[in-house]
């Protein structure tokens, strides 16, 4: 596995590679980013090139959140993408991939954008696609990973590449759990003990809320404000906790396919977890 730093020696070594699988990252790798790297490996094949990035784009956080603080665990990152089949890791620092302030940038259309995380996070999306498209162009992938973990974020980008007419497939990952059911997440590392255990209540609540509707109920916005407060009750901090139609995430309505999405800070870490409605 190579690790690679520059823009100019990343084109090098992928000049003769044809087949790309690229999953991005910001590092602090746990096994869910694994899996995707697994994802595309399967689907590129053993003759084609696996390429994982790492790289904490501060374009996506707001200026109160955790950009500095942010785990940044490159070696450890290495050994397991290199364990996990990954063939080159780019690894870009900032001056190399924002050599000067990024003026230009991809803006994502209000209604898919500006709802849900991007309400939360105002911003938070353009920051995602303008880097994702801008390593899209430098790795030039065939097709590209990204993690349901991050619904949102997958619908976004997938939505981008059909209408800047990318010519990359774009495949979701099944979000990874531990054992007892915590979706996986770097930020998980900002919990103690006791909140990991805590944490699990968020997945809980939604599956209570696909469980009320699946019985019938169709009071949506008093399911959701339930469901809020519920968390509340529990000393968490809820951003918002609904149900809505997997393809753009609009208004959950009979006869299509739902997901549960919910966001709310545990203490002082803001964890996200969704569920898909089967
Ligand atoms: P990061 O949070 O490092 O996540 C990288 C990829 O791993 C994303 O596609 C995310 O959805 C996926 N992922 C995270 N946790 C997962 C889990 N438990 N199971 C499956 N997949 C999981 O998302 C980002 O970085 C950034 O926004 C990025 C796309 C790299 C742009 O900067």
């Amino acid at each position: 596995m190579q690790v690679i730093h520059t823009i100019p020696e990343l084109r090098d070594a992928l000049a003769l590679h044809r087949q790309r699988g690229f999953v991005p990252t910001m590092g602090n790798l746990h096994d869910g980013h694994l899996a995707l790297v697994k994802q595309a490996r399967e689907l590129v094949g053993p003759a084609g090139t696996v390429v994982a990035s790492i790289f904490v784009n501060r374009l996506q956080f707001a200026p109160h959140e955790d950009f500095d603080t942010y785990p940044r665990t490159l070696a450890r990152d290495c050994e397991l993408l290199e364990g996990a089949g990954c063939d080159i890791v780019f690894a870009p620092s900032e001056k190399e991939l924002y050599p000067e302030p990024q003026g230009y940038k991809v803006l994502p259309p209000p209604e898919l954008a500006d709802i849900l995380e991007g309400h939360f996070r105002p911003g938070f999306f353009t920051g995602v696609c303008t880097v994702v498209h801008k390593l899209f162009n430098i790795v030039q992938p065939t097709l590209a990973v990204f993690g349901k973990k991050d619904y949102q974020q997958l619908m976004v980008l997938r939505r981008m590449t059909a209408q800047m007419g990318l010519p990359i497939g774009i495949h979701g990952g099944e979000t990874r759990r531990s054992a007892e059911g915590l979706a996986l997440s770097s930020r998980n590392g900002y919990l103690s003990e006791a909140e990991k255990v805590e944490a699990l209540r968020l997945s809980r609540t939604l599956k209570n809320l696909i469980a009320r509707w699946q019985a019938g109920q169709r009071e949506l916005a008093a399911m959701e404000a339930d469901a809020m407060q519920s968390l509340r009750d529990a000393g968490w901090a809820p951003d918002y906790l609904t149900l809505r139609r997997q393809h753009d995430l609009g208004t959950a309505v009979d006869g299509q396919p739902l997901v549960a999405l919910g966001a709310a800070r545990l203490g002082s870490t803001r964890l996200i977890d969704n569920l898909e409605v089967s």
